[in-house]
């Protein structure tokens, strides 16, 4: 089943074309990984399908749900009515860079608040299921302890406890380890692998080429605003076909030789 279609995505910020005819299709339980230089639109895109901005032109489905469309009688692109595009939000779910955990909740708190709030959830449901995250995420014993009060590495697997609160049918990664330490990046990748194997639709903008090798069904590889190459990690990182994938790749694996 597809679970995302975006389709010729184009968005400008004033005269900067940022994503410039993107298409990107995720089927159910399918990893795709997203990867490029920085600056190339990965995190615009992201937060594009996730309606934190509004595109320019294009189409895009979520589990079936238009969100936005082109109206041949209007002939322009025009978004969905506000109840769909809510329900459309509470299919998505998404983890950013930094976390963006609420300082002056508990870690607790953190991840029942949307439950209860936006879907109504009885607090006491909504804590137990938040324990049961806690412990998948190797957290049980910081269920009352606050944000500052924790790693970088566990404010992320709070984080991603957050997100899957609210049950996601699609679970969106920026960068989930980059601002992180290596020793601190394994866990957060040994959860994102796990959810993997529970076969969670997500998609995951990444520069752990090795992790996305490994665990992405799909790869996509950005440059400037489009998808310049895509397709399984062996054809993407072992027969490359564009050259602008190879240096990227090339100037990758350089870099991490030292
Ligand atoms: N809100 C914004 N206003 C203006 N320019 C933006 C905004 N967000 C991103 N950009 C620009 O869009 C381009 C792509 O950015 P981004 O999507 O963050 O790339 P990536 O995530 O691949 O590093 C960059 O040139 C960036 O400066
Ligand atoms: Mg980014």
């Amino acid at each position: 089943m597809r679970m995302l279609s975006a389709r010729n995505i184009c968005k400008r910020f004033g005269d900067a074309e940022v994503l410039r005819d993107i298409s990107l299709e995720v089927d159910q339980g399918q990893v795709v990984a997203v990867i490029g230089p920085s600056g190339s639109g990965k995190s615009t895109l992201l937060r594009c399908i996730n309606q934190f901005e509004t595109i320019d032109s294009g189409e895009i489905t979520v589990c079936g749900k238009k969100m936005v469309s082109f109206d041949e009688r209007l002939q322009r692109t025009v978004y969905a009515d506000k109840d769909t595009l809510r329900k459309i939000r509470l299919d998505l779910g998404m983890v950013f860079q930094n976390y963006n955990l609420f300082p002056h909740f508990s870690v607790l708190r953190n991840i029942t608040e949307a439950p209860v709030s936006v879907l109504g959830k009885p607090r006491r449901e909504a804590e137990a299921e938040a324990k049961v995250l806690l412990s998948k995420m190797g957290l049980s014993d910081k269920a009352e302890q606050y944000p500052y009060q924790l790693s970088g590495g566990q404010q992320q697997r709070v984080s991603i406890a957050r997100a899957m609160a609210l049950s996601p049918k699609i679970l969106f990664f920026d960068e989930p380890t980059s601002a992180l330490d290596p020793e601190l990046t394994g866990a957060i990748l040994r959860v994102i692998r796990a959810l993997a194997q529970e076969h969670m639709t997500m998609v995951i903008v990444t520069h752990e080429m090795a992790f996305a090798r490994d665990v992405a069904d799909h790869i996509v590889f950005m440059d400037e605003g489009v998808v310049v190459e895509s397709g399984t990690p062996e054809e993407v990182f072992f027969r490359p076909k564009e050259e602008r994938t190879q240096r990227f790749l090339q100037r990758y694996f350089e870099d991490r030789a030292g």
